[in-house]
């Protein structure tokens, strides 16, 4: 990961995170994908920070619905406060995404909420392989990327073959591996 990181990206920070301001924004863009989502068995939040993106995932899915969460983030602080914090129920690993901790195809969902920002540039592909790599055919990728500032997002993600299904805003996509 980039150091230092950009400021919500630091544990001590990490209350920016949860603001209602951005918990409303990632709820419309959540609500954007209902429908494509339906209901994943499997859900990794990769760079997870406190887990508030799959907290907010986790409510719009139906109470009985049996999904299991894993979060993925290299700052073991982040998962502390997740741990602290979420009221839900998840597993937590301490790990990179760009060496994701987790079998291939696994996946039906993989979560990447302002952490591709977070990468040196030279990591994207890296990163990209493995959210591929994880993600089990038909699964889906929900990326957001406020502060991209780097070339060649949108070619990366679709040279590794990549459907996009719904771009709410530049940076802000949902994406499916093809079966
Ligand atoms: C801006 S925060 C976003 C956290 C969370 N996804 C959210 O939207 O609330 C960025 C997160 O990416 C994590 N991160 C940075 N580099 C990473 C990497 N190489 N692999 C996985 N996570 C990383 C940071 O530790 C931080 O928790």
């Amino acid at each position: 990961m980039r150091w230092p990181p950009p400021l919500p990206s630091r544990v001590e920070y990490s209350w920016l995170l949860s603001l209602p301001f951005r918990r409303l924004t990632i709820r419309r863009r959540l609500a954007a994908i209902d429908s494509v989502v339906g209901r994943p068995a499997l859900v990794v939040d990769l760079g997870a920070g406190t887990g508030v993106v799959a907290e907010l995932l986790r409510q719009r899915l139906p109470r009985d619905l049996t999904s299991r969460f894993v979060l993925v983030e290299p700052q073991r602080g982040f998962l502390v406060r997740a741990g602290r914090r979420r009221r839900f129920e998840f597993a937590s690993l301490e790990g990179d995404a760009t060496r994701a901790p987790l079998r291939s195809r696994v996946a039906d969902v993989v979560l990447s909420f302002g952490v591709l920002c977070c990468l040196n540039f030279e990591s994207l592909p890296q990163a990209l392989d493995e959210i591929w790599r994880v993600l089990r055919p038909g699964g889906y990728l929900l990326v957001s990327v406020p502060r991209w500032q780097g070339p060649g997002l949108e070619s990366e993600l679709m040279v590794r073959g990549f459907v996009r299904l719904e771009s709410m805003r530049p940076g802000v996509s949902a994406l499916q591996k093809p079966i």
